[in-house]
């Protein structure tokens, strides 16, 4: 599969490097605005695949991205001094109109994977540009944040991460749902696996992975300027679920009929990923405070996204 990233900044290149490292394709065509970050990111990253994989990698323009089966938005602004949160969305809604217009010129079949923040927002967005179907359109949404609570959780527990099973739902941001009452080990719900081992999850425990799941990206980002290792990973992963059809389970968002109660709205809930995008949205059991925050989460997101002129 050919699959485009355009916007090869810190989240862009580092998804480019992650499927190159992997070998998720034949071929991944890097588009950015600035074409020599483009040409650079390419060839750094493609010095990269012959220690681990054949992935030809290279900068390209839009209409390198004909026959794409994938293409990574990780484009879009910042905000900038005295700007708020609604300017940027406009400002990056009209981003997305130029990019998605000139993406689906050349390959309207296309899946798109978006990254661009607020993730669920832009997702939406996407989606009613592109008029594409929302199994079509995906938003990275709570993919990392999942990540962030299971490892948290594995350390906890001193089990694999991949054998904790848990989610978390909504806005990819302050106002995610970690879905505890539903989380399990192998086969053993999350609560009884924690106390039968001697390491029960006490509201103490509880308190300090959620602020673990929930603040990780600003902890970076006062460390660091910004998140991208994670991301990238993250990316890579639901590349490789659509390119190998592997139909895993993944928390990503997308435009959703209804999701505790809010209809029409882009928010991650754990969805089956293949082939054709996302094949079915698998809405967890929860319990009433869970379900509570979970609709207060989505009727935001979408209080918001209906706020963004199109
Ligand atoms: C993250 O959660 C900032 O969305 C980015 O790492």
């Amino acid at each position: 599969m050919k699959i485009g990233i355009v916007g090869v900044g810190m989240v862009g290149s580092s998804a480019a490097y992650a499927m190159a490292l992997q070998g998720i394709a034949q071929e991944l065509v890097l588009v950015d605005y600035n074409k020599e970050l483009a040409a650079a990111q390419a060839e750094d990253i493609s010095h990269a695949v012959p220690f681990v994989s054949t992935t030809v990698v290279r900068a390209g323009d839009y209409a390198d991205l004909a026959g794409a089966g994938v293409v990574i938005i990780a484009a879009g602004v910042s905000q900038k001094p005295g700007e708020s949160r609604l300017d940027l969305l406009s400002r990056n809604a009209e981003v997305f109109r130029i990019v998605v217009s000139r993406i689906l010129d050349v390959a309207p079949d296309v899946i798109l994977l978006i990254a661009s923040n607020p993730v669920d927002i832009m997702t939406d967005i996407a989606t009613r540009i592109s008029g594409l179907p929302p199994s079509r359109v995906i938003g990275s949404g709570t993919i990392l944040d999942t990540a962030r609570f299971r490892s948290l959780l594995a350390r906890h527990l001193a089990i694999s991460p991949q054998s904790v099973h848990g989610y978390v739902l909504g806005e990819h941001g302050d106002s995610e749902v970690l879905a505890w009452s539903c989380a399990c080990v192998g086969s053993v719900p999350l609560m009884s696996f924690a106390k039968q081992i001697g390491k029960p999850l006490t509201d103490a425990v509880r308190a300090e992975i959620d602020d673990g799941v929930r603040r990780a990206a600003a902890r970076i980002i006062g460390g660091k300027g910004s998140t991208y290792y994670g991301i990238g990973a993250g990316l890579a992963r639901i590349a490789k679920a659509i390119a190998r059809d592997q139909r895993d389970i993944l928390s990503v968002s997308s435009v959703t009929e209804d999701i505790a109660g809010v209809s029409k709205v882009a928010a991650s809930v754990p969805r089956v990923i293949g082939a054709g995008g996302i094949m079915m949205d698998l809405i967890p059991e929860l319990n009433v405070e869970e379900s509570a925050s979970l609709h207060h989460s989505a009727a935001m997101l979408k209080a918001l996204a209906a706020s963004v002129p199109l």
